[in-house]
């Protein structure tokens, strides 16, 4: 926590931008997360900011507010993305600061579009004022925008996969039961997760045996809707219209993937009239994977058209380990609680995944441990 007046590092201000950036979380989609933090000529602690929310001012305009021409005599502005060149929404940030007598902007990322990149880098140094690409951290900095990077650089939603085990790597016990694994501090950051990503997905299993409601019961978020995918090639749940997602979310907001064999009706929920089966959701139609289950890449790539940035998978044991089996998954995040719960007696949270040399070993990159009561949160890059 840095007061005003305390001297930070260069690493310590571009730490504090990444902090920033990452309040940003659930609220700036499509836009990338951002944060900013200015220091005064002698290195001191002036103010920090950050991208709120979509359409709004950018950080480091956040950052600004309050300040000065005095103020930033001589400052130098960290941020962790080059700040943009080109008006949108919002005004161009890199204009915004070369009308200022700042000394220095060091910026973590290259603008990624490679169109443009630089030119917010360049519309500051022809102003006289110097600019730094900040040469650390990098696998850090661009995990704090890696939703907008992947959405950007692929075209496509990016996926997280999230699971509670046990020490042994048991989701639940054979016999279905699985309430709970980890504490509540865990099940609320899988819910602060879970508002965080524009869809929940839930295979059809969890859905029929669980009956969850899937919203997402977080203070941070007392507005926001999420959206629901159900993984299920016959349409099943279809079936049951007293389920509490469907109770519980409008059914524009629910899809349910289908084989493309099935003669559901395609199309928006909300053309359908009456809430029978077929006005409960919104039906997405694909092919079979030839391993099994559903095709996952056809599956995203018509959640991408449809304008879906970020896909949180909740399980079961199928759904997460066909996402990592057909390669599909880029982020792992596992709540891990101190129990036993046997692997005689246990349901493997990884049972559809199979390695078949040690070389083909899946690890996890830039990988991170959060304690969260007498729980571990381990995170990391899968794909
Ligand atoms: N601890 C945890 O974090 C956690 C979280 C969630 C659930 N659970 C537990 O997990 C258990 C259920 O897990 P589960 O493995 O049996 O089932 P699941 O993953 O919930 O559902 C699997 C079903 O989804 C359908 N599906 C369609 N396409 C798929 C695809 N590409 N990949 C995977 N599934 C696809 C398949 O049914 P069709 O063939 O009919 O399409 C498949 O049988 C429950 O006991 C639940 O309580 C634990």
């Amino acid at each position: 926590m840095s007061v005003l007046g305390e001297h930070l590092t260069d690493d310590q201000a571009m730490n504090l931008a990444m902090l920033e950036a990452e309040k940003g979380a659930g609220f700036v989609s499509p836009n990338p997360m951002v944060g900013c933090v200015i220091l005064d000529s002698h290195g001191r602690f002036l103010s920090k900011g950050y991208h709120k929310i979509f359409g709004g001012p950018h950080a480091e305009i956040n950052a600004l507010e309050g300040l000065s021409l005095e103020q930033l005599e001589s400052a130098r502005v960290f941020v962790t993305l080059e700040p943009c060149a080109h008006e949108g929404k919002t005004p161009s940030c890199a204009k915004a600061l070369a009308r200022l007598p700042l000394k220095e902007v060091i910026y973590g990322l290259v603008d990624p579009n490679p169109l443009v990149a630089g030119s917010g880098a360049n519309i500051i140094s022809e102003a006289g004022i110097k600019t730094t690409l900040y040469n650390k951290n990098h696998e850090n900095l661009e995990e704090v925008c890696e939703h907008f990077l992947m959405n950007f650089r692929s075209q496509r939603p990016f996926v997280s996969v999230k699971i509670a085990s046990s020490l042994d790597g048991q989701l639940g016990l054979k016999t279905g039961e699985s309430k709970w694994i980890t504490g509540e501090v865990s099940r609320q950051k899988s819910r602060y997760l879970r508002a965080i990503h524009d869809v929940t997905v839930v295979g059809k299993n969890t859905l029929l045996m669980d009956d969850p409601q899937l919203n997402i019961r977080h203070d941070n978020f007392p507005e926001k809707e999420n959206k629901i995918l159900i993984l299920d090639s016959t349409g099943e749940c279809l079936k049951f219209p007293g389920l509490r997602i469907f109770e519980t979310h409008r059914p524009e907001n629910i899809f349910v993937a289908v084989s493309d064999s099935m003669n559901h009706a395609e199309g928006p929920a909300e053309n359908k009239t009456e809430r029978d089966s077929s006005s409960l959701a919104q039906v997405l139609k694909v092919q079979r994977h030839p391993q099994g289950g559903l095709n996952l890449n056809e599956l995203l790539r018509k959640l991408w058209k449809l304008g879906v940035k970020s896909v949180f998978v909740e399980g079961g044991a199928q759904a997460v380990s066909s996402f990592i089996e057909q390669k599909e998954a880029h982020r792992l995040y596992l709540f891990q609680a101190p129990i036993l719960l046997g692997a005689n007696s246990g349901k493997p949270w990884s049972e559809g995944v199979s390695i078949k040399k040690m070389s083909d070993r899946i690890s996890l990159k830039n990988p991170k441990i959060q304690r969260l009561e007498s729980d571990l949160l381990i995170t990391g890059r899968l794909f």
